[in-house]
């Protein structure tokens, strides 16, 4: 019985994601400039060896109970299926294989859906930010919708499932798109999730007077359906609010808010992060991160690495302090942290 990722605050990660890239093949607005990143160097990412055994720290050492792959875009690394292969094999501290997803914009998912899910992943949170094709072309910068929608269909088709749908509204781009995005999801059987848009994205482009809070999106849904709150009860560890949606032209389905900004969620996290370039991130907002790759590659034992882990946890902030006063974006961008 070794001690778990715990902080001052009394919270425990639980949830460990691992962003395999800082790659992506999109451009979305609310995540990156037009003009991309600079990627990282190969060299300054961690290897597939080198992320399989931190997963399996993680698990055996750590109490991590389950995996969330991110990128940038995790579809754009080679090695994912085998990743997924071998964490898929290990067992967690409650004895079970760990469950395992991925948060994808899904592009080039109808392809690979069927070897993942034979792989060991459980299910897929997919990026869908509007279902006009215009829309979707103006808010990624690349006219890729229908890949989205046939990495979607074929994920469901393949048990990756529940297909989840996660969509940022940007005002002024896609924020006529609620009542069209649910009853898209409610006819396809995937349950949608609203996010409010969060200070991450290319800087200058957040403000808090003109983003679209949940508030908002309840108020534009309730002209087309009906929505009962379903409580707490169900959401468990998901950062999603969720509402039973119904309507007399669709069937009915759950429909989720992550209100990151307006209602958070900080006090609950039990979330740890693993950046591509082998940094513990505590926080989507941290100011602070710590080296495991060096460490590593140094020749550290387990247990060493293990210990760092907790350390790096310890000092995790109580909350992301978007409304302090002061308050600044963090350095890396979202791509480069994984959602
Ligand atoms: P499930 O509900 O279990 O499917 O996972 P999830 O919703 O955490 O996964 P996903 O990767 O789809 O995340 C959706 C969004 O939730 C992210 O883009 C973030 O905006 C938000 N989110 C996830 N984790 C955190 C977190 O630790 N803090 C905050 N503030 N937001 C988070
Ligand atoms: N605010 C909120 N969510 C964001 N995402 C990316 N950038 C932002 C942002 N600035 C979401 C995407 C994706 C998930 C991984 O992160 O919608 O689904
Ligand atoms: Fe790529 Fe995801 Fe960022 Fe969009 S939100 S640019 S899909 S990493």
């Amino acid at each position: 019985n070794t001690p778990l990722l715990g902080d001052r605050y009394g919270r425990v990660g639980r949830d460990l994601r691992v962003s395999l890239t800082d790659k992506c093949n999109l451009r979305c607005q609310y995540c990156m400039p037009e003009e991309g990143i600079d990627p990282l160097p190969n060299d300054r990412l961690l290897t597939d060896d080198e992320i399989v055994r931190l997963i399996a720290i993680a698990l055996d050492k750590l109490g991590i109970e389950e995996i969330r792959f991110t990128g940038g875009e995790p579809l754009l690394r080679k090695g994912l299926e085998s990743i997924v292969g071998q964490a898929a094999a290990m067992t967690n501290h409650l004895g079970l294989k760990p469950e395992l997803s991925l948060t994808t914009n899904a592009l080039g998912l109808s392809r690979r859906a069927a070897r993942l899910k034979e792989a060991g992943l459980d299910r897929v949170n997919i990026s869908i930010d509007s279902v006009d094709r215009d829309i979707y072309a103006k808010l990624t910068r690349r006219d890729r919708l229908h890949d989205a929608v046939e990495g979607a269909r074929v994920a469901q088709e393949v048990g990756l499932t529940p297909v989840k749908v996660n969509a940022v509204l940007m005002p002024g781009v896609n924020d006529d798109q609620a009542s069209p995005l649910l009853a898209f999801c409610l006819d396809h059987g995937y349950q949608l999730r609203f996010i409010e848009y969060m200070p991450l994205g290319p800087r200058g482009s957040w403000k808090r007077g003109d983003m679209i809070t949940a508030g908002d999106i309840l108020e534009m849904l309730e002209k087309d359906f009906t929505l009962t709150p379903l409580g707490d009860t169900v959401r468990g560890t998901s950062p999603a609010e969720l509402w039973r949606a119904e309507s007399p032209h669709h069937p009915a389905g759950n429909v989720g808010i992550i209100a990151s900004v307006t209602r958070p969620f900080c006090g609950n996290c039990d979330r740890t992060r693993l950046t591509a370039d082998g940094k513990i991130r505590n926080c989507l907002f941290g100011d602070s991160e710590v080296d495991l790759m060096g460490l590593m590659r140094s020749g550290a034992s387990d247990d060493e690495i293990a210990d760092r882990w907790r350390g790096a946890m310890w000092i995790k902030k109580a909350g992301h302090g978007i409304d302090d006063e002061g308050f600044l974006q963090p350095d890396r961008p979202m791509s480069a942290i994984g959602g």
